[in-house]
């Protein structure tokens, strides 16, 4: 949540800071705004809007400045207006400032800084921390290049709550700060110049060397050198990482929406998910991070996975598989309410966390807690480097690429895909026999090119979309691993689509939600072949005797009642274990031909941004 871009170096500022807050606007984009350091002088121009306004806002302005930083906002404290777009001056002028995370203590220190004469144009909390600075480096007493860095760490002593930050003085013309609590930040090394990010998308384009600053470090860049420190003082040796992602697959290419782009990109995702994963024998699955030895993992009873919102239906879904293929006992729960819960775990449980991104806030907070209560973690995480691949104490990456697109798609159907070879690899640890995990692994080996007949075959899923896009109201069901596919399309449906739109068991229906049924609110069953298809039959009547249009994603060869169901989309006939990602490509496509067709903003949702960063 929110995008940070800085820069010192050689060139131009400005176009530099532009591009990068173009590539991070998924991160928020109620605001955008840029500070260049020129001529001794702090030039901030910032607006309400997309990134795109502050492009016309900056042309036509003669900013020379080869230092800067810019933010693209996603409104916490202060509502949507220019005054609260970042960055943010001190009063004096002289400092400013790019914030993502919340300051908790804002008030307090407001509340004293204006005892001291400093005042505020905006309602953010992020202004007080700029003020704070000012107020440090007006007391600092070292008068060298250390003032600045000195100033920014001793305001930053008296912080409670997440930040990542960017800071710029009006007297420093050859230093640009920037600092990590909670809310993720990188460094860049390039060609004669620096780059300071929240993620590597912003970056990408000129560097594929990067740091991560971890929690609590603070860097200094000059035009020449950079140094970290932590906020009490210690020195910290950079690590430098190179990035594997490349500047193609940050692009729209042919795409109209990166959304788009990452359904499309599934078959490929897939398969570098995969790749070099299975066992030699072909009966079981191989992961070099899981830092467990198979003796330890005999030693696990139960597993608890922990996520939010389309990760957490992943969860949903590798209770299914790793409850059926391995026999482990699986518990799901949201990662928000599982940090302030205090759950009473038994002894050999191990926690799995899974995240897209590895910054989200809350499923950091839970990975954390599980630590400190002594549980072993394990993550799955497409972020390189990110905040909970690092500090979980192993982990799969997921190798999908970057997910650009707000609503996450190819990340959901990789996660459900580990979690199955998750489940093939337990259970051959168990009871699994060599034929039956022969005949699982080489089943998930099929899923891309089953995906991609999906996708080569979806015509008629953007007929279906136009007819239904003008409803308000709509169900998905489906029993068992289908639930949480019903969970996930509702959710891209009302995420991108505004349509207010509810997952349920298919059995659930008739506790409740039936009374919602009407001609006027459409259901979407999740239809595979499995020992409940004729169950799930009789619930399609049930609506239909109600007058309910049915939209039924069912299997190629499933005795499916002709004229049952309003419209039919098919699914390959494949192994049960693959029908959650099968039934996936449907709802996603739906959702996104539906969103198309109301004509929004499919990869800005309003309201959302990607990357959860603050409670
Ligand atoms: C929905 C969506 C979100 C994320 C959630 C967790 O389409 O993208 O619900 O799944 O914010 O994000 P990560 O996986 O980055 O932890």
């Amino acid at each position: 949540m929110c995008g940070i871009v800085g820069y010192i170096g050689k060139q131009k500022a400005s176009p530099i800071l532009l591009e990068g807050l173009k590539r991070l606007e998924y991160r928020g984009y109620d605001s955008a705004g840029l500070t260049v350091h020129q001529n001794a002088r702090l030039e901030t121009v910032k607006k309400t809007g997309r990134v795109d306004h502050l492009v016309r806002a900056v042309d036509g302005q003669s900013l020379s400045g080869r230092l800067g930083i810019s933010h693209t906002r996603w409104a916490t404290h202060g509502s949507v207006t220019d005054a609260n777009a970042h960055p943010h001056l001190s009063s004096d002028g002289r400092i400013s400032i790019v914030h993502n995370g919340v300051i908790e203590n804002h008030r307090n220190i407001k509340r004293f800084l204006v005892a001291q004469g400093y005042s505020f144009c905006s309602e953010t909390d992020s202004e007080v921390l700029a003020n704070l600075i000012s107020y440090h480096y007006e007391k600092e007493t070292a008068r060298d290049q250390t003032r600045f860095v000195e100033s920014v760490r001793k305001a930053l002593k008296h912080i409670e709550g997440t930040f990542g930050i960017a800071v710029l003085c009006a007297e420093c013309p050859d230093q640009l700060l920037g600092a990590r609590r909670g809310s993720p930040l990188i460094v860049g090394i390039g060609d004669g110049e620096y780059l300071l990010a929240s993620d590597v998308a912003a970056v990408i384009s000129r560097t594929q060397n990067v740091v991560y600053l971890k929690d609590n470090e603070i860097v200094a860049l000059c035009p020449d050198n950079f140094s970290i420190s932590t906020i009490n003082l210690e020195d910290v040796d950079p690590i430098v990482s190179r990035i594997d992602w490349s500047i193609d697959e940050v692009e729209l290419g042919a795409h109209p929406h990166f959304m788009e782009k990452e359904i499309f990109e599934q078959p490929t995702a897939l398969e570098n998910s995969m790749r070099g994963r299975f066992a030699a024998d072909g009966s079981t699955a191989n992961f070099g991070g899981l830092n467990l030895s198979p003796q330890e993992w005999r030693q696990v009873d139960r597993l608890l996975f922990c996520a939010c919102g389309t990760a957490w239906h992943a969860c949903l879904v590798a209770e299914y598989l790793i409850e059926r293929y391995a026999r482990i006992p699986v518990e799901v729960e949201y990662a928000s309410e599982f940090r302030y819960r205090n759950a009473p775990l038994e002894k050999n449980t191990l926690v799995f966390v899974i995240s897209q991104s590895g910054e989200t806030i809350d499923t950091l907070a839970a990975l954390r807690e599980a630590q400190r209560k002594g549980f072993r973690t394990l993550a799955i995480t497409n972020v390189v480097g990110s905040t909970i691949a690092r500090e979980a104490d192993g982990g799969i990456y997921q190798h999908v690429g970057p997910e650009i697109g707000v609503a996450s798609t190819k990340a959901f159907t990789s996660q459900i895909l580990l979690s199955a070879m998750v489940a093939l690899y337990l259970g051959r640890l168990r009871d699994m026999s060599y034929t039956d995990g022969v005949g699982l692994a080489e089943a998930l080996k099929g899923v891309p090119a089953l995906v991609d007949r999906i996708l080569r075959e979806n015509g008629h899923i953007q007929e279906i979309a136009r007819r239904y896009s003008g409803y308000e109201d709509m169900l998905f069901l489906g029993r068992q691993s289908m639930f949480p596919i019903a969970l996930e399309g509702a959710l891209k449906l009302k995420e991108i689509s505004y349509i207010h739109a509810e997952g349920y068991p298919a059995a659930e229906m008739k506790h409740g939600p039936i009374a919602l049924i009407s001609d006027r609110c459409p259901s979407v069953f999740l239809a595979p072949q499995t020992e409940t298809f004729h169950k799930v039959l009789a619930n399609i009547q049930e609506i239909k005797a109600r007058n309910g249009k049915v939209i039924a994603v069912a299997s190629e060869s499933a005795p499916f009642p002709e004229g049952l169901a309003d419209d039919r989309i098919v699914l390959p006939d494949a192994h049960e274990a693959l029908h959650p990602i099968l039934a996936t490509i449907p709802v996603q496509l739906l959702s996104y031909y539906i969103a198309v067709e109301r004509g929004l903003d499919v990869d800005k949702p309003r309201n959302l941004a990607k990357s959860v960063t603050v409670e």
